[in-house]
């Protein structure tokens, strides 16, 4: 999803080690557009091995980066980002829960309330994701969406308190994209909401959580319910099984 173009990394290295005439009739920006291309099959490789590593953490959440990217770009094409700021988010949200990977997996997929002491363990992953992240250069413009996915419009959220328009926007459709997906899916804490039941979460946390104007696109998306989206909710309610109830939100655990 990061690179949808990006051949794969096989197909890559064989083709630097039999270049092509075609290729090398390119002369130097020819090989110059290769080895671009080459190592952005490397960055992809290197990020799905994270991601399949969060994944293996805790079952609940596989797939969860996956549907929030989506969604993201579903709210920013709206919002009518540029093609760039979208690549930017999508990448971000695929990489957002990082962090989960340095939070021990009894806290991660704890059944119930989480005590304070654990919460302030959660409350680091998306510092532990910088840290993980720090050595890819290439990951700049990301790294303040992924910081600040769980600051809350209202400057109380972590891990900076940021507030209202301080927070990047990416960060703020990060938001509320991964607060519908946790909402939507059915995890050991709590069980599946209905698509009104987050309607209704989103218009509550509107200027508190979340920033208003995302939540108002946000709804109109959800108002049209895509397909997928209509599909997901429908899975999830069949899959909620545990219905310990809403305690603690999506949307602080997410
Ligand atoms: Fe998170």
């Amino acid at each position: 999803m990061i690179h949808p173009n990006v051949q794969t990394a096989a197909s890559a290295s064989s083709d630097a080690e039999n270049p092509s005439p075609s290729r090398l009739r390119g002369g130097t920006t020819g090989w110059a557009r290769h080895i671009g291309k080459h190592a952005r099959t490397i960055h992809t490789e290197s990020l799905q091995a994270l991601l399949a590593a969060v994944d293996a953490k805790d079952p609940y959440t596989r797939s969860h980066s996956l549907r929030v990217a989506a969604y993201a770009d579903a709210v920013a094409k709206r919002m009518d980002r540029s093609v760039e700021d979208r690549r930017t988010l999508q990448a971000a949200a695929l990489l957002h829960d990082v962090g989960k990977i340095g939070v021990p997996d009894q806290i991660l997929t704890k059944p119930g309330r989480l005590t304070s002491d654990e919460f302030d363990v959660m409350r680091r992953h998306p510092q532990i994701a910088l840290d993980i992240l720090a050595p890819m250069k290439f990951l700049a413009q990301h790294r303040p969406l992924i910081l600040h996915h769980h600051e809350r419009y209202d400057g109380t959220g972590y891990p900076d308190g940021l507030v209202g328009e301080h927070i990047p926007l990416g960060a703020r459709i990060l938001s509320v994209v991964d607060a519908i997906d946790t909402m939507l899916s059915p995890r050991s804490y709590k069980s599946a909401f209905t698509l009104d039941d987050v309607r209704a979460e989103l218009i509550a946390g509107s200027g508190k959580q979340f920033d208003p104007r995302v939540v108002g696109v946000a709804l109109d998306w959800l108002d049209e319910t895509p397909p997928l989206l209509r599909h997901i909710a429908t899975r999830a309610q069949s899959r909620s099984a545990t219905g310990s109830g809403r305690g603690q939100l999506a949307k602080d655990r997410g």
